[in-house]
Order: structure tokens, then sequence, then C-alpha cells
């Protein structure tokens, strides 16, 4: 006799609720608990989950159950990220859809738009200005449009990222000018002040994101007589995570954001959300309880979508945005490895890679619970010199000498220095300098083409597909950055743009040329070159099942000081991903291999056997091997 098995959406609902209750509620008591309105909140919060819920489409839902069925797949090697701005890459959201080919033909299979949704008029710091999340930036096309683009990406196997900018708001955004109208109501949602004696307390231990074109952490209005927290720059109005009212608001966003059809919701600036006098404002214990939260009612109403959280914070202050302790496997899904980026960078200008095999070993475990990284080495945003005092110590240098050393070496001015970069932020009070460029330019490139250098050109292409190859090779999801697979150069344009000129990130957000792509498969350039070295990586990545994040990564101490060895212990055997950081040939003994479990000799990436030389194996410079 047939049997009525069939689980009712209702049913489904109440057993994600169910499932995921334990890691909601307790966070929001906590947070919001003490306050009169709590209990209407929850219950607005409840209803909130249950529309979304309902008016999830029919695919996304299935779509849902696959994820729960499959909650690794964001881990497998298949997947490969590639991050780019609309306008700059394609024109506007239509023509992203003529552009796919081009995208699987390199072995992409997760698209991040950068900011799409509708930023305030004139500068919007790259669109991380939000004035209306429910609507697409218009010069990109409509929410429409942004369906279809999810929809066409899903039919090939390819996932959708965009950013919800979780800190603040344009100050354009319709609550922002409501609080400027003078609503207690709205005021609320925002960090508001009558006089600078709260904000100069708060001043006296917070940093400056911005301290050359929108120093302080505070605007003064005068047409409404009030100081506002403005933690970046000044058309970005922090949000008021303490009122429950914001949190609410968000979490609908957030969950319509997801019925269009959005796999990755990038949570951007995420540090910065939680206040709290005589501290930094960043990381502080209730961002995580925020994070927590967030990610639950994700997990109730719309569990196939995934959170990446934008934290560029130090190494031991990151780790927690994969949830530590309590939050352990409840928080992001991913978190940028601005860590391995920074090190990576480290490592190729000194030829040494001890500090980064230092930093890798103390502050980050070979696994991760629910989440994995996103591998990265170049992205939109400048490169902050995140090198500690106490792990530079280690190394008997100073930390803000060798900090100020890697900003001089990619600016270009270090004696020997093969790289082409900008200043970003120079920070005289702290003597922070952060630095600008693109992947090939800081790799040489530039220089060694300006210089008519062909060796040192083919150099600069070989230490970018050395960087492409570990963050391939390293376990997480690595994040191709636009044009880097072409080896782009700096584009110096920006300069002439009023609405970009003082920001010199702009140096490495060129517009892609199409064609100098064309052109890929066979020229013999550096930029064909370096595309066809990181399809065939990407290629490799996904044939290569001992890469999935899952398998945990433990970062051997290498005999030689140029290597940096990544080990990915995976049920079925080691693999040992190699890296040659140093300008000479390296000899690693094959008995050292052999205690690390290497038998075969065999390198996946190149599908070849690594031949011994008298009991080693020889590695020429930017070498890169998966060793099995
Ligand atoms: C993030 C973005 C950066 C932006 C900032 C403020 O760090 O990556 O581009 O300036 O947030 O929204």
């Amino acid at each position: 006799m047939a049997r009525k098995a069939v689980a009712k959406d209702d049913e489904i609902f109440a057993l994600r609720l169910a499932r995921s209750a334990p890691d909601l509620w307790p966070m929001l008591e906590r947070l919001y608990g003490h306050r009169a309105e709590y209990p209407a909140f929850r219950d607005r919060l409840l209803t909130a989950l249950r529309t979304a819920w309902a008016d999830r489409p029919k695919d996304l839902r299935r779509l849902d159950l696959q994820r729960d069925l499959e909650p690794d797949w964001f881990q497998r090697p298949d997947r490969v990220g590639y991050v780019f701005y609309i306008d700059r890459f394609a024109g506007d959201l239509r023509k992203v859809l003529d552009k796919l080919d081009y995208l699987e033909d390199l072995g992409v299979s997760y698209v991040h738009l950068m900011p799409c949704l509708k930023p305030r008029p004139g500068d919007s710091d790259g669109g991380y200005s939000v004035m209306d999340y429910r609507a697409v930036n218009p010069a990109y096309g409509t929410m429409e449009d942004l369906e279809s683009v999810a929809t066409a990406l899903r039919a090939r196997g390819m996932n959708l990222c965009v950013d919800l900018v979780l800190n603040h708001t344009a100050k354009e955004h319709d609550w922002a000018e409501r609080a400027r109208a003078g609503d207690p109501t709205y005021q609320d949602y925002y960090l508001m002040f009558d006089s600078d004696t709260e904000p100069k307390r708060f001043e006296e231990t917070l940093v400056e994101v911005f301290p050359d074109n929108a120093p302080g952490n505070f605007t003064y209005y005068p047409d409404f007589g009030k100081w506002v927290w403005t933690t970046f720059n000044e058309h970005q109005w922090d949000l008021n995570w303490a009122n429950p009212q914001v949190f609410l608001e968000i979490t609908e966003i957030m969950l319509f954001l997801a019925n269009r059809g959005v796999d990755v919701l990038r949570l951007d600036a995420v540090a910065f959300m939680w206040k709290r006098l005589g501290t930094r404002c960043q990381s502080e214990p209730e961002v995580h309880m925020l994070l927590q939260a967030l990610r639950a009612c994700c997990r109730i109403a719309c569990p196939a979508v995934l959170h990446l959280e934008e934290a560029i914070v130090a190494p031991a202050e990151m780790l927690p945005y994969f949830g530590r302790g309590a939050h352990d496997g409840k928080e992001g899904n991913l978190a940028y490895h601005n860590s391995l980026m920074v090190q990576f960078w480290n490592a190729l200008a000194t030829r040494d890679t001890r500090m980064m095999t230092h930093v890798m070993q103390t502050h980050f475990p070979p696994v991760l619970t629910n989440a994995t990284y996103a591998t990265y080495i170049r992205c939109h945003d400048d490169i902050g010199w995140a090198v500690t005092d106490e792990d530079a110590a280690v190394f008997g240098i100073s930390g803000p000498g060798h900090r100020a050393y890697l900003a001089d070496f990619y600016e270009g001015r270090f004696p020997g220095s093969f790289a082409r970069g900008a200043l970003f932020q120079e920070n005289p009070a702290t003597g922070d300098k952060r630095i600008s460029g693109s992947f090939a330019s800081l790799a040489g490139l530039e220089k060694a083409l300006s210089e008519g250098d062909a060796g040192a050109a083919e150099q600069a292409v070989q230490r970018v597909l050395l960087g492409h190859a570990l963050i391939a090779g390293f376990g997480g999801i690595p994040l191709i950055y636009m044009g880097d697979e072409l080896a782009t150069l700096n584009d110096y344009s920006y300069r002439d743009r009023p609405d970009h000129a003082h920001d010199s990130r702009w140096l490495h957000r060129p517009m892609m040329d199409w064609a100098l792509a064309a052109t890929r498969h066979s020229a013999d350039t550096p930029a064909a070159r370096c595309f066809r070295g990181v399809r065939h990586i990407l290629a490799r990545r996904k044939a290569v099942a001992e890469l999935h994040g899952g398998v945990p990564t433990e970062i051997l101490s290498a005999p030689i000081p140029g290597l940096f060895i990544a080990a990915r212990h995976a049920p079925t055997h080691n693999l040992l991903g190699i890296y040659n950081f140093s300008e000479g040939w390296s000899h690693l003994p094959a008995d050292w291999l052999r205690a690390q479990g290497i038998t075969r000799f065999h390198d996946e990436l190149s599908e070849a056997a690594v031949a011994l030389h008298d009991g080693h194996i020889a590695l020429p410079p930017q070498a890169r091997l998966w060793l099995v």
C-alpha cells in the first residue's frame, strides 16, 4: 500500500527551525533580551522567517534539500571562484551572460559580482555605500536581471555570490534620510550623538580605516545637530546593531536576496558591527553572536545559502569568524584567508618562507567545522601588512620595520624590488602604509615589460602562477580576481577620474581587456601563458580529490627556507603542496619526503613522475608541485 511519506513544506520548515533554534534564540536573548520590545521582536522575526520560506521558489527549496544532503558541496575541489565588477568586466548584468563561456573555459564555478545593489550617486566606495538593498544598481540592470544571472549560473553548476553590507548604509538610504529628518525611530538605527563628548571618548581607542581621505570615525551634521558614527567614509553611516529592529530589517533583506537565487552572501566589514567604549570596536564578542544568529536564520529559511565573512584582521582575530568555542561550526562558512595572502607577498619579497610557515602553523588549525577558507592573492582592496609584532619578534626583527619594508618593496622603492605599486592610506601617526597594485604588477611584470626584459617578465608570470597554485592547493575556495588570470597590469587612468582619484585601489580595478582575452589559447605572450597556466592549475585542482576543503592541511617546517610546504592528509594518501619562493633551484631530499609519507613521487599538478637526482628532487625557481 502506498504511504504518504513525503514531508510537507511546513514540516520541513518546522524541522529546520527545531534544528537551528538552539543556535538562534540564546544569541538574541543575550543581545536583546533585556529590552522591553524583545518578545514582540521575537515574534516578528519568526514571522519573517516563515514568510521568507513561504515565498521561497520551488527550485531553490530543492537546492536547500540537496545541500542539506551534501553539506560539503562548497568544500569540494570543483569550486573555484572569480571576482569582478559587473561594469568593468562585462558592461551590465545581461552582458555578464555572454561572458559565462569565458569563465567556464577558465574553470570557474563560483562568481562574485562585486557590489551590485543600488549605491548612492557619485562616489560610493566602489558600491559599498548602499542606498537600497532591494534594488540593483540601475547602471547594471534590474533585480530581474540579477535573477536571470542566478538562474543561468545555476544551470551551469555555478554559484552566485553578492555583497551584503552589514556595518553601514549610505547616508542616502531611506532609514538615514528619515533619521536626518528627525524621526527618533530611525535615529536609533544609527549611532548618533548630540555632542562630541562621547565620540571623543570612543576616539581614544578607535583606529582610522581611511585616515587619508576620511579621517576620524564621526561626522558632525549641522543641519540636524548630531554627530554620526562613520567608521569608513562620511557617506557610510554605521548601523546600530544594539537595536533589534536593525537585526530584523537586515535579516529580511538577507532572506529577500536569498530568494532571488543568491548562493553566497559576502557579509561586508563584519568586524565593526558592535561598539564598546574603551576598545577598538572591532571583533567584539557580540559580533560573533550576531553572525551566529544571522547564520541560523539562513539555516532555517534558506539553508542552501552560505555566508562569506569579510574580516580583514590579525590572524588570531580572524579565526573566530568561522566560529570558535561555543560558536564552532555555527558562524561563517567562508572567510578570507588574509594571512595567507599577506604571507604570500612577504615570502615573495624576502624569498624566505619561515615567517609564513610559523604564522600558518601557530595561528591556524588543520581543519574547520562546516567551513573553509576563501583563499586569494589579490582582491579589490589594498594589502594591509598584517604581520604582528609578536610574529616578527620570533625572527628577531621589528614589526614596524618589517611592515615598512614590505610597503617600500611593493611600492617599488626598495632597492632591487621587482614590484610596481602605489601607497594607500598612509598614516603618519602609526607609520602604517598599505599598498595597491595588480597581481602581475606587484609580481614584477610591469617593471620587466617597461625595461624590455623578457626573462624577468617570464619570472613574473611564474610568480603569478605560484600564487594561483598556492590558493588552489591550500584548502578552501580559491578566488581569482578579475584579470589576474591574464596578468593584467596596473591601470593608472583612475587618476583622471574625480570620483576615483583619491582612492588608489582603482589602480587594480581595470577594465577587462577582451581583445587580450581573445588571444588566450594561441598567443605566446605573458598574458596568454598566464591564462593557460591558471586554467591548467584549476583543471588539475578539480581532478585531485585530496584538495577537498575538509581534508586537513598541515604546514610542515621545510628543510630549506625558500620552500613552503602544505601537507594535505587525505584518507587515501598524503599530498604535499610544495611551493618554491626562492629565486634559485632548491634540492629537497627524497628521504625527508618519504618521512612525510610520499611514496610515488608523482606530481599531480604536472601529471608527471618526479625524477630523483642523487637522492633529491630538484625544484626550479617558483616551482609548485602537488606531490603524492
Ligand atoms: C570592505 C570592502 C571595502 C570597503 C569597506 C567598507 O572592507 O571590501 O572595499 O571599502 O568594506 O564598506
